[in-house]
């Protein structure tokens, strides 16, 4: 059995559509999330789904040898980022060299870096006048938004999109496309 940790800050609604995407597979699950925020809405969604979810404090996330700990006595075999705002710390990054990948809202390197997240990142598509956007999925590093590409999905931008109804269009990708990478990553590893 290949187990997943995911790391997630916020909404939790592509850590829910991973869990459901590998619910009542024999080889592939997720074992664990853990975040750093105790309110955000992950936790009750996760609830419901019946994967435990921890928080750690800051603290904790700064040092992370509790978290690295964590990660090795549950047999982890990647990390997945969904939704993740705090920063990689060195010592997870050397433990799961080539095991930590990232979902980034548009097509990296366009509107990626410190800063970007979520709603921020349609905000800055739209006023860029892109026209078309979409999902990078790609491998974590030192750098933020850095690491090498594994896949790009892309979705139009119309003339009328408020960044709300443009992240609604990428969520879909993001569900659909991302649960498939995990599975073929972790399938061949
Ligand atoms: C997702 O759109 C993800 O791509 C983005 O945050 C959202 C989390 O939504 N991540 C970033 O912007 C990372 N830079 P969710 O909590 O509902 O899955």
């Amino acid at each position: 059995m290949k187990k997943i940790a995911i790391f997630a800050s916020g909404n939790g609604s592509n850590a829910e559509a991973i869990v459901k995407y590998f619910d009542g597979r024999e080889d592939i699950k997720v074992e664990i999330v853990l975040s750093n925020r105790s309110n955000a809405a992950i936790h009750e969604r996760m609830g419901k789904l019946g994967i435990p979810s921890v928080t750690f404090q800051k603290e904790q996330w700064n040092e992370s040898t509790t978290i690295v700990e964590l990660l090795k006595e549950k047999s982890i075999d990647l990390i997945v980022l969904a939704g993740f705002l705090a920063i990689i710390q060195p010592a997870i990054i050397k433990e799961y060299t080539g095991r930590i990948i990232n979902i980034h809202p548009s097509l990296l390197p366009r509107h990626g870096g410190a800063g970007m997240w979520g709603m921020h990142v349609h905000k800055a598509v739209i006023d860029a006048q892109e026209t078309e956007s979409g999902i990078t999925i790609h491998h974590v590093n030192e750098a933020v938004d850095g690491g090498a590409i594994i896949s790009q999905h892309r979705c139009e931008v119309m003339a009328s999109d408020t960044p709300e109804v443009l992240a609604e269009r990428v969520h879909e990708l993001e569900y659909y496309h991302y649960p498939r990478v995990i599975e073929s990553i972790l399938l061949q590893s």
